[in-house]
Parts: structure tokens; sequence; C-alpha cells
């Protein structure tokens, strides 16, 4: 068998591991073996490309591989989970980045030889995997500035945007088939100066709150120019991997819409979504509400009588890290005979799966967890409602008054439930900055605080009862 089957082969295996990987991911139960299959295939794809027998000098690659392993085995022990999507943000920019490196050095390398133009396949690969890896890699730096609060969470908006968007396109698409037809590195080097442009100036405009769907979007844009990367370079591995990534970002993309109720046209759009936790206005014509107070004391003397006890987690869950107090709390209650159950909204927190990350860290069993399909039939016959940091996803304005920004996205029907008690630190609004009613709600009480402290002194109240 010769050196180039034997790296098909190699590939194959890794395909696999990739296809297997990503089956696993989808569920919390096998994600932990789905990520560790999907690095194994990974490191059988690295080894197979080093011993190809193109690769002229070990000494770069070497360096490159110990300077990026180490940096990525860092930043992934350091990184809180809160900062999970920046730095998904980062290194899917990252990844366009390379793409369109490769091409790029693929298309001089084509010019080198003295060509004066590309074959059609080379050239749509090569060319796209230059012009989308960029745009992925200048929007993505875009959006992780403005995850990470470098740059303002508000869009940024400037006359004519969406025109001079479209202009900016149109020429860097008459560039790219003038580069096409003959080989020329100044025309494609102003091509991708454009393209990076074009990916800084089109995320500018989107707020924070829609930045996870941007990212969605931005990563099935990477893993398309890898593919047309693995197209121009002739590697059957790369294509897959990268249809795959582009495969699962744009599936991840239309989840994610349809969870914030956002056509992916008015996201990219739009220029919604101010991202800045506010205050909230504190009620129509500035009035200010009713708000009714509970102690944790009262509040678990009732817990502990109740039949059925449904947990909604959010963003201030993350926030405080009270996962192991909440696990806690229900394990009491359920010894005591009540039925508790978690309710998990689809974009509840900051990251797709963030809650389940966050309970599945605390041990609490996925039969305990319900989607918010299954949970909403069941709010009514529900004694207490917990709604711990969690604020949009439970926000009745989204069903109920269309003239709410939140308006039509799906939430989690928690006023349909007999109690309701909020756990949060002030009357400030979630993510979306829309004020939320519910607070407001005669059935509604508030236990004010950081939600680990609330929850400790619960845990010590109940044990009392
Ligand atoms: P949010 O609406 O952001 O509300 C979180 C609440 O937690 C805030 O009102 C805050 O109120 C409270 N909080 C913060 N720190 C706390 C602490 N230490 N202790 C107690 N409470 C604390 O969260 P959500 O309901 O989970 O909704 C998620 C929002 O983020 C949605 O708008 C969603 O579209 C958006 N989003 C989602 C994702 C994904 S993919 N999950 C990504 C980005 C954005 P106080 O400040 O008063 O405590």
């Amino acid at each position: 068998m010769s050196r180039a089957d034997l790296i098909q082969i190699a590939y194959l295996v890794a395909a696999v591991c990739f296809i297997l990987g990503l089956k696993w991911l989808s569920s919390p139960r096998s994600a932990r073996r789905g990520n560790q299959v999907a690095a194994v295939g990974m490191a059988i794809a690295i080894v197979a490309t080093l011993i190809d027998s193109r690769v002229v000098d070990y000494a770069w690659i070497v360096i490159a591989a110990v300077v990026g392993g180490s940096i990525g085995a860092v930043i992934a022990r350091r990184v809180q989970m809160t900062a999970m999507p920046q730095l998904v943000a980062l290194l899917n920019g990252l990844g366009g980045g390379a793409a369109a490196l490769i091409a790029i050095s693929e298309y001089h390398a084509h010019g080198a030889l003295g060509e004066t133009s590309l074959g059609a396949v080379a050239a749509v690969s090569v060319m796209f995997s230059a012009v989308v890896g960029s745009v992925s890699f200048a929007g993505s730096l875009i959006a992780f500035g403005k995850l990470q609060e470098i740059l303002p969470g508000r869009p940024i908006t400037w006359p004519a945007q969406k025109v001079i968007n479209a202009i900016i396109g149109i020429v860097i698409l008459a560039l790219a088939v003038w580069a096409s037809v003959a080989v020329n590195d100044p025309v494609l080097w102003v091509a991708v100066g454009l393209a990076l442009v074009l990916g800084a100036a089109a995320v500018l405009p989107i707020g924070g709150a829609d930045m996870p769907v941007v990212i969605a979007f931005l990563n099935a844009c990477t893993g398309l120019a890898a593919a047309a990367t693995g197209f121009a370079l002739g590697n059957v591995l790369l294509i897959i991997a990268g249809v795959l990534v582009g495969a699962s970002g744009t599936m991840l993309t239309q989840l994610m819409s349809k969870a914030m109720n956002r056509s992916l046209t008015s996201v990219l759009f739009g220029a919604f979504g101010g991202g800045a936790t506010g205050a909230a206005s504190g009620g129509s014509g500035g009035e200010a509400l009713p708000v009714l107070e509970i102690s944790p004391a009262d509040l678990a003397a009732q817990l502990v009588y109740a039949r059925r006890v449904v947990i909604v987690p959010g963003y201030g869950l993350a926030v405080a890290q009270a996962q192991h107090p909440v696990r806690e709390l229900a394990d009491l209650l359920g010894e005591r005979g009540v039925d508790v159950t978690f309710a998990i909204h689809p974009v509840a927190g900051r990251m797709p799966g963030h809650m389940n990350v966050l309970l599945a860290e605390a041990d609490v069993p996925y039969d305990k967890l319900l989607e918010m399909e299954e949970a909403n039939p069941d709010f009514p016959q529900t004694d207490v409602v917990l709604v711990i940091g969690a604020n949009d996803v439970v926000n009745p304005a989204a069903r109920d008054d269309p003239d709410s920004p939140l308006f039509g996205m799906p939430i989690l029907e928690v006023d349909h439930a007999e109690h309701v008690v909020v756990f949060k630190r002030s009357m400030a609004s979630g993510f979306a900055g829309v004020e939320n009613m519910l607070f407001h709600d005669p059935k509604t009480r508030m236990l004010f605080g950081d939600a680990r402290k609330s929850l400790t002194q619960l845990v010590q109240d109940v044990q009392a009862v």
C-alpha cells in the first residue's frame, strides 16, 4: 500500500470520527464521548497530513503547532463559561482567516508557475475561500470585540450602509473574476482587503443580542470557505470537514433564529438588539409599578408543601455560579416528595446549551431537564416556578405585546403557574433591554440578591422546616 493510499484511508477514518462526534454531540448524555471521538479524528487527520510527501519543511510546522497548541491549551483552561461565545467567535474567525491564507498562497503558487489563468474549479474555489474566509475573519473579530465589550454592543450604523456594502460586494465579485482569468497577486490582495472591510461593515450594525446568530452564521461561512480550500488543494478530508461545519453552522443559525424569533435577514440587516443591560424604565408613563417580595424562609415553607416545582434557569444562574446550590435545593425537595424539574429555554444564557452545560456540571440528572415544548403544557399544573437569573426567556411581552421587540419569541410560559418566584439582584432588564411585566404580576414574588447567596440561604431554610 502506498503512502498516498494510507493517507486516504486515514482521512476516511477521520471523517467517520467527525460524523460520529457530531452525532454524539447532539445529546448531553453522549456529548463528552462525541468531543473525544472528534478530537481523535482531528489527531488522525493532522498526522496523516504531516506524512504527505508534499510537506517540504517540518520546522515551521512544529513551531506553529507548539505555539498554537500552547495558546489553545491555556485559553481552554482559563476561559470562563460565560465568555465562551466570544471565544467561539475568535476561533471561528481564525479558521476563516486560515482558509483565506491557504487560498491566497495557492493562488500565488499558481502565478509563480507562470500560469495566466486558473481552471474553472480552482478559480471558483480559491476566490470563494479567499473572499468568504476574509469576510468571516473580519466579521468574527468584530463579533468578538462586541461580546468582549471592547466595542460597543449597540448597533453601529451609518448612512447608506446597505447600499455601500452592496457596492463593495459587487466590486469584490468583479475583482475576483479579473483575478481568475489573469493571475495577478495585487488584484487578489485588493479583493481580500475589501472582503475584510465588508466583513467588519456587515457585523458592526448588528446589535449584541443577535451576536450568537451571527457567530453561527459566520461559522457556516468559515466551514464553506474551508471546503472550498479543500477543492483548491485536492484534499478530500478538508472538503468533508468544511461541509460538516457549513451544514451544522447553517442548522444552528436556523434553530437560534427561530428560538429568538428573528429571521436571518432581519438579524443581518435589521440593526436590532442593544445588548447593554440597563435598568427597566419602571412601567408605562414612568410610574413605579408594585413589586411584591418574599423572604427565603417564607419561600422554603411554601416549597416543602408544594406538589410540583419547576426551576427555570437563566443567564444570572451562570453569573452567580449557583448551579450547585440549585441542585442541592432540588435534591432536598425531591427527598420530601416534591416533583422538581428544570425547564430549559433554547436561548437561555449566552450560548447554545449554556444551561445544560451548567446543570450537567452540578450533576443534575438529564431526565430532570425539560425542553420548552415539554415544559409549557405543564405550567398550569405547577404550584411554584422558581425563575433563577432568567428574564427575557420568561417575558410575557414576547407573547402578548405586539409592540415589544421580543414579540413572537417563544417563551417559557411561567405566568400560567400558580406562583412564580424570581431570583435576581435588581429590577434591571435582561439581555434584550426590555421591561418584564412578569415581575409586577400579582402572582409573582421577587427574591432580590445574588442567586447563589439566595439559594444557599433557601437550602438552609428548607432544611430547617
Ligand atoms: P437575561 O434576559 O439576560 O436575564 C438575566 C437576568 O439575570 C438579568 O435580568 C439579571 O438581573 C439576572 N442576574 C444577573 N446576574 C445575577 C446574579 N448574580 N444573581 C441573580 N440574578 C442575576 O437572561 P435569559 O432569560 O437567560 O435570556 C437570555 C437572553 O440572552 C435572551 O435575550 C437571548 O436571546 C439572549 N442571548 C442568548 C444567547 C444564547 S444562544 N443562549 C446568546 C446571546 C444572547 P439583575 O441584574 O437584576 O440581577
